[in-house]
């Protein structure tokens, strides 16, 4: 007799976590791993005395499932998920429910699910955050497909999710076919941003102004009580502090500074492209790792590239209020930008995406969870179709506050010569978006210069071309 409420193909560790969830929350899973052996350790170690079964044919799966089916897949994106959906498929019936767990591309989402639909198959594409840990005591879920599917996992997504200060658990649906997938992108997006703003300020205050880690992880842990508070700040804090085993040294000062990715930055910044949405401090913070992993360039240049002349030191409490209040207004850009995305996407792909559900979910469980998430539900609940999340408040007010203090950080930096490639994309973002006028009134006078390409007026309307060769 069928008597499981849900598989999980895939035991990685986030697999696994997500297996040991829902089994707390008194789902019973059945669980299928490629590699027979990895099934049979993890049944005799971690899923040992749960109501786990594991299973070692697709169709010994599928027959463990209560109908409608629902089986969620833990597998790498790409290739892994096509490959393991086409083993399933004839063991499947319509109705049955497939939900890829996985950092799948969008579009990726959206074919297999026009695909499967043929076969009366119905697809969820659920962005998960958290990592391992988050995994197993309460990721963010962002749920994306046909509504009918999102219900018949609903009651477990809401079980096994992270809750927010509220109660509230930290998944809702966000829209069909790929507007999970999205949102975990954009999500990914804003991740790679915010890593790379505290890196700066990480480096303007450790090798600009020489602190060492461990006084470095006590600035961070304060910040990590205020208006930045965010777990990327905690996690920061608890990083600097640890010691390296092997050398006694602070870990940080031994790890290698090559920053790898798995893909989502660059999508993000891809998509973005494409729709016209500029996220410039997004994009930084992806070419940022690029740079960084152009290690053996850099150690040869760095031999023969001359920077700044060393001056007085800055006053180190000046400079780390000024880098604290740089940090918060580069975050709000990075939230912004990805904001303005996810409305644009919304719009253009017809994922009808709620902002302020979207924050609301981010607001635990995932890595980008963040004090200030709860202001920017707020904001987009006030108004769900505010064209910029900087003139809400309360981040207009406090990004006017603090404005000098962001301007010194950056200034400190470029005066030291600290790359802060995110940081100064972030103050050229808001100080473009405070413009009125901007100078792309010189490109569109050149661009009609060599190429004909008419601009248009301030004072009337139309297409205009002026003679250029002709005497004016
Ligand atoms: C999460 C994370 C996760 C992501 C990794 C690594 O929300 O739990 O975003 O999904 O895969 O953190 O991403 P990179 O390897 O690209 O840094």
């Amino acid at each position: 007799m069928p008597s499981h409420d849900i598989a999980l193909i895939g035991l990685g560790v986030m697999g696994q976590n997500l297996v040991l969830n829902m089994d707390r929350h008194g789902f019973a899973v059945a669980v299928y791993n490629r590699t027979r052996s990895v099934t049979e350790q993890f049944m005799a170690e971690r899923a040992a005395g749960t109501a786990v079964i594991g299973c070692f044919e697709p169709a010994e799966l599928a027959a463990a499932l209560k109908p409608p089916r629902r089986i969620l897949l833990m597998v790498k994106a790409g290739g892994p998920v096509d490959a393991v959906i086409q083993q399933l498929r004839p063991h499947l019936q319509p109705g049955d429910v497939l939900i890829d767990g996985g950092n799948s591309h969008f579009a990726d989402t959206a074919r297999r699910s026009k695909d499967l639909e043929a076969d009366g198959l119905r697809y969820l594409g659920v962005g998960i955050s958290g990592g391992e840990e988050g995994a197993l005591y309460g990721p963010s879920i962002m749920p994306g497909g046909p509504p009918a599917a999102y219900e018949t996992v609903r009651p477990i997504f809401e079980a096994i999710a992270a809750r927010a200060d509220d109660g509230a658990p930290c998944v809702a649906y966000l829209g069909p076919l790929g507007a999970g997938h999205y949102v975990k992108m954009v999500h990914n997006g804003i991740e790679y941003a915010v890593m790379q703003l505290i890196a700066e300020i990480y480096d303007l205050l450790r090798r600009g102004l020489g602190t060492p880690a461990e006084a470095l992880a006590r600035t961070f842990a304060e910040w990590n009580r205020g208006e930045l508070a965010s777990y990327l700040m905690e996690i920061t804090a608890a990083v600097l502090r640890r010691q390296d085993p092997l050398t006694g040294q602070p870990i940080t000062e031994v790890i290698l500074d090559s920053a790898e990715q798995k893909g989502t930055g660059r999508w993000t910044v891809q998509e973005a492209l494409e729709m016209g949405v500029p996220i410039p401090t997004i994009s930084a913070a992806v070419e940022a790792r690029g740079l960084s992993a152009l290690k053996t360039q850099r150690l040869a240049a760095s031999r023969l590239l001359h920077g700044p002349q060393p001056g007085e030191p800055p006053a180190r409490e000046a400079v780390e209020a000024a880098a604290r209040q740089a940090l918060y207004a580069g975050t709000v850009c990075a939230y912004a930008q990805g904001m303005a995305l996810l409305q644009r996407a919304s719009g253009e792909r017809d994922f009808g995406i709620d902002l302020a559900e979207t924050a609301r979910i981010w607001r635990a469980g995932c890595i980008i969870r963040a004090a200030m998430l709860e202001d920017i539900r707020r904001a987009y609940a006030a108004e769900s179709s505010l064209s910029s999340l900087l003139t809400a408040s309360p981040f207009r007010e406090a990004l006017g506050e603090m404005n000098a203090g962001w301007r010194q950080a950056l200034e400190t930096s470029l005066r030291l010569g600290i790359p802060t490639p995110s940081g100064s994309a972030s103050l050229a973002y808001y100080d473009a978006m405070r413009s009125a006028r901007l100078p792309a009134n010189l490109t569109q006078a050149q661009r009609d210069y060599f190429g004909a390409h008419t601009y248009q007026r301030l004072d009337r309307e139309g297409a205009f071309h002026t003679d250029w060769l002709a005497e004016g």
